[in-house]
């Protein structure tokens, strides 16, 4: 696990905003980013696209071990294709998070997230980034906001793309994935022992942003100095 390269965990439910935090620190702090999620979008995606069933864990697994992935400025290829706007939707979040269920999905992939932690440092979003990818990473951050701002926020994101969607819908489906996510038997989502959990209810995304650079001037001192 990429030997004392400084790691930043950022876990927590969808739509808690830690894709958007988790870019801009890496952006701040020069660092590479982690997006766990769209692998497990994408390995939805490709079993959709080969017609395999989402509970079929071998077939899954096979997926999973064999993914060509490549995040290129703030996209994602998918054998070379770009698939962003495919793996984004809702649908694609809600298989995403039943192959995420398969503990031999979430093993084939492991070592790949692994290796993303290169110097200078990396930014690693998720559910399972500090309890299970990257349990010695020096800053945890558990970012948690009430559901019914967390669909608020997707239902903003979703206007602005002119996709017309119900809010009330969107909280029942958030409601839905989290249970899941949180209830599953394998990596569940919660916030590692030596997180700092941040509500984001009522915090800007700078506001959020602050913290976790507090927290990581405290812990990489390297990173004070330069400033
Ligand atoms: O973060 P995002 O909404 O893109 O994640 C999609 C789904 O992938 C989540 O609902 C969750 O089930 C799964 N996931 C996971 N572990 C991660 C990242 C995502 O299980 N580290």
């Amino acid at each position: 696990m990429g030997d004392r390269v400084p790691v930043i965990t950022i876990d927590g439910p969808s739509g808690s905003g830690k894709g958007t935090v988790a870019a801009e620190v890496a952006r701040r702090l020069g660092w590479r980013v982690l997006d766990s999620g769209a692998l497990y979008r994408l390995v939805a995606y490709a079993a959709r696209g080969a017609g395999v069933a989402l509970d079929d864990a071998e077939a899954l697994a096979r997926i999973a071990s064999g993914l060509q992935v490549e995040f290129r400025n703030g996209r994602v290829l998918l054998n070379g294709k770009d698939v962003t706007r495919q793996i984004r939707t809702e649908s694609a979040g809600n298989d995403a998070s039943r192959a995420a269920a398969i503990p031999e999905v979430r093993q084939a992939l492991l070592q790949w997230q692994r290796s993303q932690a290169r110097p200078p440092g990396l930014v690693a979003d998720g559910r399972d980034m500090g309890t299970v990818v990257f349990p010695d990473a020096p800053v945890k951050i558990f970012l948690d906001a009430s559901a019914q701002e967390r669909a608020r926020r997707r239902y903003n994101q979703l206007k602005e793309q002119g996709i017309d969607v119900s809010l009330r819908d969107l909280v029942a489906e958030i409601e839905a994935r989290d249970r899941r996510d949180r209830n599953r038997s394998v990596a569940p989502l919660k916030p590692a022992p030596d997180a700092l959990v941040i509500d984001s209810t009522d915090l800007s995304v700078e506001e959020v942003v602050a913290k976790v650079l507090e927290q990581a001037r405290r812990a990489f001192p390297q990173l004070a100095q330069g400033e």
